[in-house]
Order: structure tokens, then C-alpha cells, then sequence
């Protein structure tokens, strides 16, 4: 179907969420499609991933380039050659700085296993563990030169249960993960959600109130 928005997604790793990028991308009525995945990581499952749905790779190893900003200067040119019109960021380990945000400004997106601004940066469930919360989850937000500080767009969140370890706690919010995330590329990429002056506006309508946080248990 042409007309539909084209994602770059950027990923490090196993590439869960580009799966549910991708399975969403599948349904004939989305409005976006993955036009590119770039992995820093030429071993991430990611790639497997994009390669089985049928859409294009590249690997772009950040150590091969003198300097982020060869780095982030070859990642826009791939992109831009590709029609990308929204970046997803999707466990991509490294930070994006002004000149790529630049070219993309507005239009970046990145998802973060914890409610922000809360546990910000690496293992932030098992932060989340050690702090001792008790309600955990995700956040979608919109990408700026800092680590997870842009302007927060969804959250979900999930309960923190008894016993629960890094990896049980991992899980039940990728669950969620997996749920947030095209829905906000879908409402970014019909304007039903912009970003005005520094600040997320949401228009009304019945989506409105799937970005909200929901209480930890209540069902999906
Ligand atoms: C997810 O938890 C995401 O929130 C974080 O990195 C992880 C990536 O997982 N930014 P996957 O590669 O999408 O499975």
C-alpha cells in the first residue's frame, strides 16, 4: 500500500520491538511502514528478524567511524536514501546527538522499559528491583540529546510482584512494550499526536486513552 508513513528502526539487539513494529506494519490499515532497520550490532537478532519479514538491513558499526559524528552522518544518509520519514528507536544502544536529531527533528521516537523520568539508562528494571517500587512499565517519548529525557508521549504500567526477578519483571513489561509502541506510531504518524513546543499535545479521541498509565492489574 503506498502513502503509508516509512519507519527506520534502530536496534542493538534481540529486536522484540521491531517485531511488533513490523507485525503492526503487517495489518493492511496501519499507516506506517518499515522502510529500513539499522543495526550498530552486525550479531543482533534484529536483523534475522527484519530478513524474515522481507525488509532491508544494513549494519552501520559505530567503531568503524572516527567519530559519532561520521557515525551519525552515514546512519542519516542510509536513511534518507531509504525515505525514512520517522526514526524508531528499538533497543539501540547508543545516544543520538543534535545533528542526527537534527535532520530528523520531531520524528524520532524510543522506547524505555521504565516510567520515566524514573530509572533512566541501563538495566532499569533491575533499578527498579533494587529501589524497591512496586509499580513498574514503559514509556514511548519523543528523543532528545539526553539519555531517556525527552517529552513523554505513553505510559504503561505493570505490578511489581513478590518474588519477582529481573527477568520475570523484564518480560511482563515488554509485554507491555510491545502493546505501546505502534500504538504511538500510529498516532504520531496520523497527527493525532505532535509534539508543540517542547510539549506533547494529544488530540481528542478514543485512542487518547490507551497512553495513559492504566492501573497495575487492571486487564489489557
Ligand atoms: C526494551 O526493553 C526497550 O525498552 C529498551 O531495550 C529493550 C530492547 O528489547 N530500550 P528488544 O531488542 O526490542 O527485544
Amino acid at each position: 500500500m503506498s502513502g503509508r508513513t516509512k519507519l527506520g528502526v534502530l536496534v542493538s539487539g534481540s529486536g522484540s520491538n521491531l517485531q511488533a513494529l513490523l507485525d503492526a506494519c503487517a495489518k493492511p490499515d496501519f499507516p506506517a511502514e518499515v522502510a529500513l532497520v539499522v543495526s550498530n550490532v552486525p550479531t543482533a537478532f534484529a536483523l534475522e528478524r527484519a530478513k524474515k519479514a522481507g525488509v532491508p538491513s544494513v549494519v552501520l558499526e559505530h567503531k568503524a567511524f572516527g567519530s559519532r559524528a561520521d557515525f551519525e552522518k552515514a546512519l542519516v544518509e542510509k536513511l534518507v536514501s531509504a525515505g525514512v520519514e520517522w526514526v524508531c528507536l528499538a533497543g539501540f544502544m547508543r545516544l543520538l546527538g543534535v545533528d542526527f536529531l537534527g535532520h530528523f527533528a520531531g520524528r524520532v521516537l524510543n522506547i524505555h522499559p521504565s516510567l520515566l523520568p524514573a530509572f533512566t539508562g541501563l538495566h532499569a528494571q533491575r533499578q527498579a528491583l533494587e529501589r524497591g517500587v512496586k509499580v513498574a512499565g514503559c514509556t514511548v517519548h519523543f528523543v532528545d540529546p539526553g539519555m531517556d529525557t525527552g517529552p513523554i508521549i505513553a505510559q504503561a504500567a505493570v505490578p511489581v510482584l513478590p518474588g519477582d526477578d529481573e527477568a520475570a519483571l523484564t518480560a511482563r513489561i515488554l509485554k507491555e512494550e510491545h502493546r505501546l509502541y505502534p500504538l504511538v506510531v500510529k498516532l504520531v504518524t496520523t497527527g493525532v499526536v505532535r509534539l508543540e513546543g517542547g510539549r506533547v499535545v494529544t488530540s481528542a479521541g478514543p485512542a487518547v486513552g490507551e497512553l495513559s498509565l492504566r492501573n497495575p492489574g487492571e486487564p489489557g
